[in-house]
């Protein structure tokens, strides 16, 4: 199960100690009443409730869909990164577990408040590209033309733009990145429809497909379905205190694109829902370059259904 890091979690331990006023349960519940209502982050916003109650989930989703970049594209060792929409620095996090060599981290944001917060959890990390990480208190629709990184990463972020500009959006960070982009919206089908409008941008530019697509087919997922996966979250004491919940984890929805300037091998098959177990087989729902294809692995066929039994959402169908 993911986690944050003990050092993110220590630097927001201080911060809250320092900073926290008011009841965590009415932030939070405020803060996800905000986003259900297509709401932005604005200086009004409830920091700690953000740390608390909605950072673990961010977090768990890029780490989930670095650690798939990683996967599909091992020689990729970024240089620098740009975490676009920053916030209190999530992306940043995630990226310096990921590629501890990688010098160099930009935190972006319109928000300044947001921004001297990614600033001074960073600053108490043990890694030297978060210590030094630089901050630019600007809009992506702005974004000077001199700002490029190896990795941009833009999470949650493009789900605050006005309707419509998701795609310019988009082509902006692609034009910032040297090599690979991240694009993590949430699980829903509007989250889903930003990223379709995304993918079309950087495709049309050339830009490769790295994950999760598996093919550069036309996305054979069309409405009312939308494409998405999972990643399941320890919660913190706190954080189930913050949301009144009653299990300690929680399961975090998200839908991403991550498309790069290298071509990288697409193989396979993406396992798009959960796999269904029955008595007699695990049945699996897959993208494929022949479309949406149902695929069930029988029992009986014992070393197919062992590999099988291990796959799971969001993992390719080799
Ligand atoms: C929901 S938060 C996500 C923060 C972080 N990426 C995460 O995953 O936890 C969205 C962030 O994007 C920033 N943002 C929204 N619109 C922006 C824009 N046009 N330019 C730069 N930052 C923007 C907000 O200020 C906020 O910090």
């Amino acid at each position: 199960m993911n986690a944050i890091p003990p050092g993110l979690n220590a630097a927001i331990q201080n911060y809250l100690a320092e900073s926290r006023t008011g009841s965590l349960v009415e932030g939070a519940a405020r803060l996800s009443e905000r986003y259900r209502q297509g709401g932005h982050s604005d200086s009004a916003m409830d920091f700690s409730a953000y740390l608390v109650a909605r950072l673990p989930a961010t977090y768990a989703a890029v780490a989930f869909c670095l650690a798939e970049l990683t996967r599909r594209y091992p020689q990729f060792t970024p240089q620098s990164m740009l975490d676009a929409g920053s916030g209190p620095g999530t992306g940043g996090w995630a990226a310096a577990e990921a590629f501890p060599d990688m010098p160099l981290v930009t935190f972006l944001d319109n928000n300044k408040q947001f921004l001297k917060l990614a600033g001074s959890l960073a600053a108490q990390s043990a890694s030297p590209a978060l210590q030094q990480a630089r901050a630019l208190n600007v809009d992506i629709s702005n974004l000077p033309r001199n700002i490029s990184a190896d990795l941009v990463v833009a999470a949650y972020a493009l789900a605050e733009l006005p309707v419509g500009k998701a795609a310019e959006a988009a082509s902006i960070l692609w034009q910032a990145t040297r090599n690979a982009l991240l694009i993590i919206e949430p699980g829903t089908p509007h989250g889903f429809a930003r990223i379709q409008h995304a993918r079309a941008t950087p495709m049309a530019e050339s830009a490769h497909l790295i994950a999760p697509c598996t093919h550069m087919k036309p996305c054979p997922v069309l409405t009312p379905d939308w494409c998405h996966f999972s990643v399941r979250l320890a919660r913190s004491r706190e954080h189930m205190h913050a949301k009144r919940a009653t299990v300690p984890f929680e399961d975090e929805k998200f839908s991403y694109v991550i498309v790069s300037r290298q071509p990288v091998a697409l193989e396979g098959a993406r396992i798009l829902a959960r796999p269904i177990e029955t008595k007699a087989e695990t049945r699996f729902k897959l993208c494929t370059e022949n479309g949406l294809v149902r695929q069930s692995i029988a029992r009986r066929d014992k070393a197919e259904y062992k590999r099988a039994r291990k796959l799971e959402w969001g993992d390719l169908f080799e």
